[in-house]
């Protein structure tokens, strides 16, 4: 890979770092291909959790590469955002929690990436944004679709149709991040999340992410179904007798994923 590193530590968690620091992370069809390449992999060794960011201190993502797009066809293109869609796909819909943690600028398919995680932290020099529409183009690895559902239609179509920028602290007032912190300090507080993520039964966080995960794909009711049944399931994994077990005996879970 000459764009993705990622570093697995200890307890399990994984990062994931876009590094093409002379371009600002931007991202080519390339990148998104190795960033594709890397979630699969990740998925077969069952991490913990994922975190994404940017290598360098300015950047997360500053977005596609205007470049390269420059010179694509309309095929060329749909198939730029079939990529992207299936690499995203891989954040969204990863079996463990994704944490994206924004270091710097994270302008259209930046903002998408972080988008696409489950939870989103930002150093509070982060700069968000959809500028697309100012280049004559839309957002497309899932802008359209993901910004509307996780901060509402109106607050989502104002950025979209205005691509203006907004900073850390206008995009956790609009529930874009969860949380604000420091310079420099983006990646270290994913990890604590992360860290506090990895203590837990891992099969409950999984199956407790794919029923999350339902409340934006189905009615209420199939939704609920859903969480009943995966609730059942977990009380036949070695975790879920372990962890009440653990509470009624007064001492800590040890859980082995089983
Ligand atoms: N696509 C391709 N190249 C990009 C890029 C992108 N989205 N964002 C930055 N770069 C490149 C620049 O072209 C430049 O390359 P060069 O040194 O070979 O000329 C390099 O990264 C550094 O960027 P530069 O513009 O010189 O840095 P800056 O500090 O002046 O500005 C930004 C930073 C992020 C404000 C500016 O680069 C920018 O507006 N980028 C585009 C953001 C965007 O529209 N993204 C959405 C795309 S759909």
């Amino acid at each position: 890979m000459d764009f993705v590193k990622v570093k697995r530590e200890e307890n399990g968690v994984a990062v994931l770092t876009i590094d093409r620091q002379d371009k600002l992370n931007a991202l080519d069809p390339q990148v998104v291909e190795e960033i594709g390449q890397s979630l699969l992999e990740l998925e077969g060794e069952g991490p913990r959790a994922i975190i994404v960011t940017g290598a360098g201190e300015r950047a997360f993502v500053a977005g596609a590469d205007i470049a390269a797009m420059n010179s694509m066809t309309p095929m060329e293109a749909k198939r730029f955002a079939e990529l992207g869609h299936a690499a995203l796909a891989l954040l969204d819909r990863s079996p463990v929690p994704t944490i994206a943690a924004v270091n710097g600028f994270a302008f259209g398919g930046g903002c998408e990436i972080a988008l696409a995680c489950d939870i989103r932290v930002a150093s509070e020099n982060a700069l968000f944004g959809f500028p697309e529409v100012g280049l004559g183009i839309l957002p497309g690895m899932g802008g359209t679709q993901r910004a509307p559902r996780l901060l509402g239609p109106a607050v989502a179509k104002e950025l979209i149709f205005t691509g203006r920028r907004i900073d850390a602290n206008e995009a956790h007032r609009i529930g874009l991040v969860n949380r604000v912190v420091p310079q420099g300090e983006a990646l270290s507080s994913a990890k604590e999340i992360a860290t506090e993520i990895a203590a837990n039964g891992p099969l409950a966080v999984r199956h407790a992410k794919a029923a999350a995960n339902r409340a934006h794909d189905v009615d209420i009711i199939s939704g609920l179904e859903y969480e009943a049944d995966q609730f059942a399931l977990l009380f036949s994994t070695d975790d879920a007798r372990e962890g009440m077990g653990a509470f009624v005996e007064k001492r800590e879970a040890a859980f082995e994923g089983r």
